[in-house]
């Protein structure tokens, strides 16, 4: 009988890992290009998608007829499955809702806040399967009650809006405990092998969103672009908040003059609270209204000094601009390669009935 060819046999392998994510997305290969603002509209998403992936649009900055224009749009680029991301906070949430289900779009990513019930089931009832985030393992089981279809965690190496606690160490509380709907991983994830070891712990499939911002077919502009091809995992920090008063919601973004300028921003308006100028929620507001507008001046306007630069720490990883298939390509060859060469070494003859130092004590 001839060999199989190990290539091949380890490709069957990681098919067979996230079998439960490519089936839930119905893509050959179980990733979802994470919604990013700005960055993931039609060209983006349905580039993802005709790489096998799973694209999903943004709608943080649109409104119904946006988004009912960007769905068509996508759809004119992609005959593919993709999806879309609502932000609950949305003050038009449910018409963005009714939009996607005009659209028959399969698959809601609710993001932004826990979603309430009656969104998940408002989403179900016209027939659309519902993500949603959970950053803890005991809000993943309550998701689930609720009737999400799938969960996403998110560690807080991610880019954009971020919470306090790791991928490694999400990934170990909610994967064990979470198994009647599949369950996705994102934050961090810039190789293949990353990938791999997040299915071998039972994860359904994977979310990246940094490691796409510089994909041919994204519209950022080039300056935007530039910048995540100079920056070290290092440059991609969350923002800082300086008074516990006044609290900032973490974002994780390379570093630059607006993060430089909002700290002494902060310490300008809590001086002014402190003198009586401002009342507390008026200085809040202020706070909070400091980056209005700046993802939209970094990512379209290509104001890399002022704007928001929003990127998780994979982007060390990324290092040129590359079609999207082409990305989705490499991450696919690396974690075949990974599980290639395991295969390899247990086949090594002199792995064959080694002993294991400390194995026998
Ligand atoms: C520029 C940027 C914008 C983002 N905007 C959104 C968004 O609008 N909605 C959302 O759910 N996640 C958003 N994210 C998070 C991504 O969807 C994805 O979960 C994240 O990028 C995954 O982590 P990674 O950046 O380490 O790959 C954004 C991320 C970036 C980098």
């Amino acid at each position: 009988m001839p060999a199989e060819d190990p290539t091949r046999a380890a490709r069957a392998r990681l098919d067979r890992l996230w079998s439960r994510g490519r089936a839930f997305l119905g893509t050959d290969l179980a990733v979802l290009g994470g919604a990013m603002t700005w960055v993931s509209e039609r060209h983006l998403v349905a580039a993802i998608s005709n790489g096998g992936a799973f694209g999903v649009i943004a709608s943080g900055s649109m409104g119904p007829e946006q988004l009912d224009a960007e769905i068509r749009g996508t759809r004119a680029l992609t005959d593919r499955p993709f999806g879309v991301n609502l932000i609950t906070l949305h003050s038009r949430l449910d018409e963005l809702i009714d939009v996607c289900a005009d659209h028959r779009v399969g698959h809601v990513v609710l993001a932004g806040g826990l979603p309430s019930s009656a969104s998940i089931r408002r989403i179900k009832e016209r027939g659309a399967k519902v993500v949603c985030f959970a950053p803890a393992a005991s809000i993943a089981r309550k998701l689930v009650k609720s009737g999400a279809d799938a969960i996403m965690i998110e560690g807080m190496e991610a880019g954009g809006h971020i919470g306090p606690v790791s991928t490694s160490v999400l990934a170990q509380e909610v994967l064990p405990v979470v198994s009647d709907v599949p369950v996705f991983v994102a934050g961090g994830i810039g190789r293949g092998e990353a990938i791999l070891s997040y299915l071998e712990m039972g994860a359904a499939g994977v979310q990246l969103g940094t490691r796409f911002v510089c994909a041919t077919e994204s519209v950022a502009h080039p300056r935007y672009k530039q910048a995540f091809i100079n920056a070290a995992a290092r440059d991609a920090v969350p923002s800082v908040q300086i008074d516990p008063r006044f609290p900032v919601i973490p974002v994780r973004a390379l570093t630059n003059e607006g993060t430089r300028r909002f700290q002494a921003f902060q310490a300008e308006v809590i001086e002014r609270f402190n003198r009586g100028e401002l009342s507390q929620k008026e200085a809040q507001l202020e706070i909070e209204h400091f980056w209005a507008g700046a993802l939209r001046r970094a990512v379209i306007e290509g104001d890399v000094e002022n704007g928001s630069l929003m990127a998780g720490q994979s982007v060390g990883m990324v290092t040129r601009e590359q079609p999207a298939s082409e990305i989705l390509r490499e991450l696919v060859e690396q974690a075949v390669r990974a599980l290639e060469a395991r295969s390899g070494a247990f086949g090594k003859p002199e792995w064959r009935g080694a002993t294991i130092p400390g194995a026998a004590e």
